[in-house]
């Protein structure tokens, strides 16, 4: 690996509940290099939002720390970008005025007013929202306002791109848009990526290395697996790579044989038997 950009130690957290504290995370140990791009997977609820929520300085780890360039993380800033999996826009301001908003914030006294501009529309050029940068986020469907948010984040040219399921909710084409525009993107400015997602092709096609978490509570990382495929990737070239199907396979048998999601069963029983004593209630 690289220069250690990014390093959580021992990171935990308790959220408190009314039946008392709950462990969400547990002894979470990460080394992540300058400009490497590390996936999260794992199944709904086992913590990933949290880990992005806690290197986001949004959540304080309960016990351990996260050291970026060697100074530890307390608070959000403008050097961890964040995309978060609902997009996050003010409804109030335009397209563009959502990503000037994040623009002025960090290149203020950097840029003059017609390189900021420039800035503006080369972002939303990107992710292809050119023709829509002076619509409000109500008059813009899903997928173009989490295009908007990553827009957003990637002008601010943050030292780490914090994504949450970014791609989640977009349609399969604009997906792999805007995966091989996040990787030539990140080719380019070389930042230190953690993305989570669920799709296990996204996870292998993007990461240098994907993180696998074991279900909560008291969550942490099973295991983690390198993915040395060459840059730039091609996504038809890999589909007949067998390092790709590997690695596929690999996360695949840990998602569902190693972390088989036990409390599914658990749930659907205890659904069954609420059902049984609404309908003994009513009936
Ligand atoms: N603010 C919070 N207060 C209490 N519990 C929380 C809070 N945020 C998350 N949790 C719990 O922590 C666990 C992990 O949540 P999350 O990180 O959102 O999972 P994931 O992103 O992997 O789906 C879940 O059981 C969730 O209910
Ligand atoms: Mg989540």
């Amino acid at each position: 690996m690289s220069q250690v950009h990014l390093e959580l130690t021992q990171v935990g957290i308790d959220f408190p509940t009314p039946k008392g504290p709950f462990n969400a995370l547990r002894d979470v140990n990460l080394k992540i290099g300058q400009g490497e791009f590390v996936s999260l997977i794992g199944h709904s609820g086992c913590g990933k939002s949290t880990v992005l929520n806690i290197v986001a300085g949004l959540y304080q780890a309960t016990s351990g720390g996260v050291v970026l360039n060697g100074r530890e993380v307390n608070s959000p800033g403008p050097e961890r970008a964040v995309v978060f999996q609902n997009h996050s826009l003010l409804p109030w301001l335009t397209v563009y005025d959502n990503v000037a908003l994040a623009v002025k914030q960090v290149f203020k006294g950097q840029k003059s007013r017609a390189e900021m501009r420039d800035w503006i529309e080369h972002n939303l050029a990107l992710v292809q929202m050119t023709h829509a940068m002076h619509k409000r986020p109500g008059e813009i469907s899903g997928g173009m306002k989490q295009r908007v948010g990553i827009a957003r984040a990637l002008a601010m040219e943050p030292q780490v791109l914090l994504m949450d399921e970014p791609f989640g909710a977009l349609d399969a084409l604009t997906r792999a848009h805007l995966q091989d525009s996040l990787m030539d993107i990140q080719a380019t400015l070389g930042n230190t990526v953690i993305m989570i997602t669920h799709d296990v092709d996204e996870a292998v096609l993007l990461s240098d290395r994907i993180v696998m978490m074991t279900n909560g509570p008291s969550a942490t990382i099973g295991e983690v697996l390198p993915v040395s495929l060459e840059r730039p990737r091609n996504r038809l070239d890999l589909v007949d790579s067998p390092e790709y199907n590997e690695c596929r396979s690999a996360v695949l048998r840990f998602l569902y044989e190693k972390q088989k999601k036990i409390e599914s069963i658990d749930a659907k029983r205890k659904a069954k038997k609420s059902w049984a004593q609404k309908l003994k209630i009513t009936g």
